[in-house]
C-alpha cells in the first residue's frame, strides 16, 4: 500500500474517526510520573530519538513500528542490549501503525518516517487522543498543514514538531538577546538548509558516499527522499533554518508570515554527481531532478522584518544553516561567528566574535541541562527535543513547539514550489492560526525546564 491508497482509504473512513471523542489533555490533572512511548519509524532518525528514551528513566518505550524488518530488528537489539523490556513490535505493513496508536498503554507516539507518511500518522495518534510528535518538515502539502491544525482544533490532542535546530546552544543565545533587545529592534533574518546531501540522496548502501541509486535500489533515506528532488522545485526543507528565526521573530505570537518569494538556480547537482561517478551511461543519469541546486526564498513578516531562507543540497560545499540576526543595533553572523553591536563592540564598523556574547547570554535551559544534553546526538539539541516533547507531556500542556508551528514553518514548501511555478511571484502564506497570533503568548524558551 503506497501513501496515496492509504489517503483515499482514511478519506473514506474520515466520519468515523472524526466521531471519535475528543481525550483533550488538557482535561487531566494528575501529573505522569512515567511518559509511556510509542514509536512510528525507527530508521536511523527514529533509533536516535530511541536512544535518548532508553537515557531517560521516565520514559517507557511500549510499541514500535516499521516496514522494514531490519530496523524493527535493530531496534529491539539496541533496547535489549539496556535490558529493558521489549516493546510490542507492529511490522505488518504500511498500515499497521493504525492498530499501535489504538493501544492504552501509550501517552505519545513519535513519528520519524519519510515526509509524506507524516501527516496520515500524526493524525491518527491525535485522533486515538495521543501527544504526537513529529519529525521535521512536518507537511507536504499546505492542505497537510491545514490537517494538523484542524485535527488538533477538533480533538485537542497536541502535536509536537521536532525541530532539534530550535535547541541549538547558539540561536537559543541568540534568542535570548533578541528578547533582551541587544540587537535593538529586529529588522532581517538569514538561515538555511546548507548541506551537501549528494552522498545521502544517492546512496546505494554498499560504498560511503559514492553510490548513485535512490528509490527502490537506494539505501535509507535515499529510497524515499530523493524522489522529492525528483518532483519537486522548491524549498523543501525549511524548518532547520526558519524554526529558531520564528522564534526570534515571535511567529505566530505578535507576528506572522505575510508572503513569500521563491527563485531556484537551474539543476545540475546531482545528475553531476550520478556522471561522476557512475558514469554517463548509469541509468540514473536520464533521471530529470526538478530541484534547483540553490533556491532562495525572501518572506516577508506582518512586523516589517525580512527573512532570507537559502535550501542548498545538490552541491559540493561545508554545513551551514547560515544563521544571521539582524537589528537596529547590531548584528549576529553565525558563519564566521560574529558580532558587531553599536557603541558595544571596540571597533566602529567591525565585527568582534561572539563567544563571549553567546556565553553572557547562554540560556538557562541550556545552563542547567548542558551536562545531561552532552552525549545527544547534534551537538546536544536531541536532549532537548525529546525532553520537551516528555515535559509537556508530564505536565499535559502544550508542547513549548507547536501544531501551528508546525503548520505554518512546513507550508514553507509548498508555498515556494507555487512562487518558483510561478515566475518567483509573491505567494500569500496563511496565517494559521486564524487571527490568534494577535493575542497568543510565547511559548518556547521560556523556563529552564523544557
Ligand atoms: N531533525 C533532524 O535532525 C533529522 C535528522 C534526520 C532525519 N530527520 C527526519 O526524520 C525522518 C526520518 O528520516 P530517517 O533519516 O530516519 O529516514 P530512514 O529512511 O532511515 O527511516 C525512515 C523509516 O520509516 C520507515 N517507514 C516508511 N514507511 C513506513 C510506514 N508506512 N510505517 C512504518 N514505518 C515506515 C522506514 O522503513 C524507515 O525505517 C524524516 O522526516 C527526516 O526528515 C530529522
Amino acid at each position: 500500500m503506497n501513501r496515496r491508497n492509504f489517503i483515499q482509504k482514511a478519506a473514506l473512513a474520515g466520519s468515523v474517526t472524526s466521531i471519535l471523542p475528543s481525550l483533550s489533555n488538557e482535561f487531566q490533572t494528575k501529573p505522569l510520573d512515567k511518559v509511556r512511548l510509542g514509536f512510528i519509524g525507527v530508521g536511523h532518525r527514529g533509533r536516535s530519538h530511541i536512544e535518548q528514551a532508553l537515557f531517560s528513566s521516565d520514559v517507557e518505550i511500549n510499541a514500535i513500528c516499521d516496514i522494514d524488518p531490519s530496523a524493527i530488528n535493530i531496534t529491539l537489539d539496541q533496547i535489549k542490549k539496556t535490558g529493558k523490556k521489549a516493546p510490542a513490535v507492529y511490522a505488518k505493513g504500511a498500515e499497521d501503525f493504525l492498530n499501535m496508536v489504538k493501544r492504552d498503554d501509550l501517552d505519545g507516539i513519535l513519528i520519524a518516517t519519510p515526509w509524506e507518511w507524516h501527516v496520515p500518522m500524526t493524525l491518527a495518534a491525535m485522533r486515538a487522543g495521543k501527544y504526537a510528535a513529529v519529525e521535521v518538515s512536518a507537511t507536504v502539502t499546505l492542505q497537510e498543514s491545514w490537517d494538523l491544525v484542524d485535527t488538533f482544533e477538533k480533538t485537542g490532542s497536541h502535536c509536537m514538531i521536532l525541530e532539534n535546530v530550535c535547541y541549538r546552544r547558539d540561536v537559543m543565545a541568540v534568542l535570548k538577546m533578541v528578547r533582551e533587545g541587544v540587537l535593538g529592534e529586529m529588522t532581517y533574518a538569514h538561515c538555511g538548509y546548507q548541506h551537501d546531501l549528494r552522498g545521502i540522496k544517492l546512496n546505494d548502501g554498499k560504498s560511503n558516499n559514492v553510490g548513485v541509486e535512490f528509490g527502490e535500489k537506494g539505501y535509507s533515506e535515499s529510497k524515499w527522499r530523493t524522489q522529492h528532488s525528483v518532483d519537486r522545485n522548491g524549498d523543501i526543507y525549511p524548518t532547520h533554518g526558519l524554526g529558531p528565526v520564528a522564534h526570534w521573530l515571535d511567529i505566530n505570537r505578535g507576528n506572522y508570515f505575510t508572503y513569500l518569494t521563491s527563485t531556484a538556480t537551474k539543476s545540475r547537482g546531482l545528475h553531476k554527481y550520478i556522471v561522476d561517478h557512475g558514469g554517463k551511461d548509469h541509468p540514473n543519469a536520464k533521471v530529470n531532478f526538478k530541484l534547483g541546486d540553490i533556491v532562495t526564498t525572501v518572506i516577508q513578516c506582518h512586523n516589517g522584518e525580512n527573512i532570507v531562507l537559502i535550501h542548498d543540497t545538490n552541491s559540493p560545499r561545508s554545513y551551514s544553516l547560515a544563521f544571521r540576526a539582524q537589528g537596529t543595533e547590531g548584528i549576529w553572523m553565525n558563519d564566521g561567528n560574529s558580532i558587531y553591536i553599536e557603541g558595544v563592540s571596540p571597533k566602529e564598523h567591525t565585527s568582534e566574535p561572539d563567544a563571549p556574547y553567546l556565553a553572557k547570554y547562554d540560556h538557562p535551559l541550556w545552563k542547567k541541562h548542558a551536562k545531561s544534553a552532552e552525549n545527544a546526538g547534534h551537538g546536544g539539541i536531541d536532549y532537548f527535543v525529546f525532553r520537551g516533547f516528555v515535559e509537556s507531556i508530564k505536565r499535559k500542556t502544550a508542547p513549548p513547539i507547536d501544531v501551528y508551528d508546525a503548520a505554518v514553518w512546513s507550508a514553507i514548501s509548498p508555498l515556494s514550489e507555487m512562487s518558483i511555478a510561478r515566475g518567483s511571484s509573491p505567494v500569500e502564506i496563511p496565517d494559521f492560526t486564524r487571527g490568534k497570533w494577535k493575542t497568543n503568548k510565547r511559548i518556547f524558551g521560556l523556563n529552564e525546564d523544557y
